[in-house]
């Protein structure tokens, strides 16, 4: 049995307030305990997006009632909200600024509007930046500019992965995540995952080219963190004739990358660095007493989206053959999750902001 300490998701969608049909805190946390996670992050791109102090209550009072393991909720960078943005970072788990289109209303397209929010979110906190690619670079300059950390969400390129380790060869701010199905998925994996439905496929930043995931591969030592970006959307969603883009994650990142372990490819160091350690020290959580999981590294099976707990009914994953099944998870002194039965209670999440 291996023991692990309790895993931070620094990047989730749990769709709550407006699309709980997908998820809520409530079936998202626990998809959460059952991968392992004992924090999850989640993004405000919502319905209505989360980007004041009101719309931030509707969050976290819901995560309050419903939340099984401890959670953080992002303020997203919108036009015109950077001063009260960064009224709410010691509230907030973060800043999600989206500098590139993507699923939701909150979109920052002229860089005008990124210079308040780069000038007046606290320092002390994480600024998110979803941008790929030359946008990313953007968000690197400012980083510099402005002299702060920068965090950037989901990288999925060489030439991505190639800039944040020269930018931190230059001493910039900068940090970044990748997630599990741009290190196990490429472009080439579309016709498997999609069995007909090309909606399946869908996922921003897109599945990349071989040679963009050998890069990520590597380069591990560039990446600081593993996040999801769990993205539940239904199964009858993305099969419609406008499909949503998004995976979900948080039941398979686990035992994927214990899979890999396995396979020579990873390190379980690597596991705790970039899932524990770094997200920790990035974005500024408080560490969880009596809190740790129990991981049974030998036992194979095959991923099947009936046996999780996320209620978007589908994993791009299924099928996949993986080694290392998440046993128990202990969260600040109770077991919470045990033999694939979720027994911490709705509510027993906490605030990692709440003093
Ligand atoms: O694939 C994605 N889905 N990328 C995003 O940036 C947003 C996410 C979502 O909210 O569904
Ligand atoms: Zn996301």
């Amino acid at each position: 049995m291996l023991k692990l300490p309790g895993l931070i998701d620094p990047h989730v969608h749990l769709r709550e307030p407006g699309a709980t049909h997908k998820e809520d805190y409530d079936s998202g946390t626990s998809a959460a305990l059952a991968g392992g996670f004992t924090i999850v992050l989640a993004m405000p791109n919502t319905k209505p997006p989360i980007f004041d102090s009101a719309t931030l209550d509707l969050a976290l009072n819901a995560a309050k009632q419903k939340a099984r393991c401890d959670f953080g909720q992002y303020i997203g960078a919108g036009p015109y909200n950077a001063d009260i943005a960064a009224s709410l970072a010691g509230t907030a788990a973060g800043l999600k600024m989206y500098l590139d289109s993507t699923f939701g209303e909150l979109r920052l397209d002229d860089m005008t509007l990124w210079m308040p929010h780069f000038q007046k979110y606290s320092k002390d906190y994480p600024l998110v930046a979803h941008s790929e690619s030359r946008t990313m670079a953007a968000a690197i300059l400012f980083a510099a500019i402005y002299d702060r950390p920068v965090h950037i969400a989901h990288i999925s390129l060489k030439e991505e992965v190639l800039l944040i380790k020269a930018a931190k060869e230059k001493g910039i701010k900068v940090t970044c995540e990748v997630c599990p199905h741009h290190l196990f998925l490429s472009k080439d994996d579309i016709p498997s995952i999609s069995h007909g439905h090309p909606g399946r496929g869908e996922v921003r930043p897109r599945l990349a080219m071989k040679e963009d995931v050998a890069a990520l591969w590597e380069n591990m030592d560039v990446i600081d963190c593993f996040a999801t970006d769990h993205a539940p959307h239904t199964i009858e969603e993305k099969d419609s004739d406008n499909p949503p883009p998004g995976f979900p994650g948080l039941e398979t990142a686990l035992p994927l990358l214990l899979t890999a372990v396995g396979d020579g490819r990873l390190t379980i160091d690597d596991i705790m660095m970039k899932s524990y350690t770094n997200p920790q020290k990035i974005f500024n959580l408080p560490e969880q007493p009596e809190t740790w999981v129990e991981v049974d590294e030998n036992e194979a099976y095959e991923i099947k989206a009936s046996e999780q707990f996320t209620r978007c009914g589908w994993t791009p994953f299924e099928g996949w053959k993986v080694k290392g099944r998440v046993r128990k998870v202990v969260l600040r002194g109770q077991t919470a999750f045990e033999d694939g039965k979720v027994l911490a209670k709705a509510g027993y999440g906490r605030n990692v902001r709440e003093r």
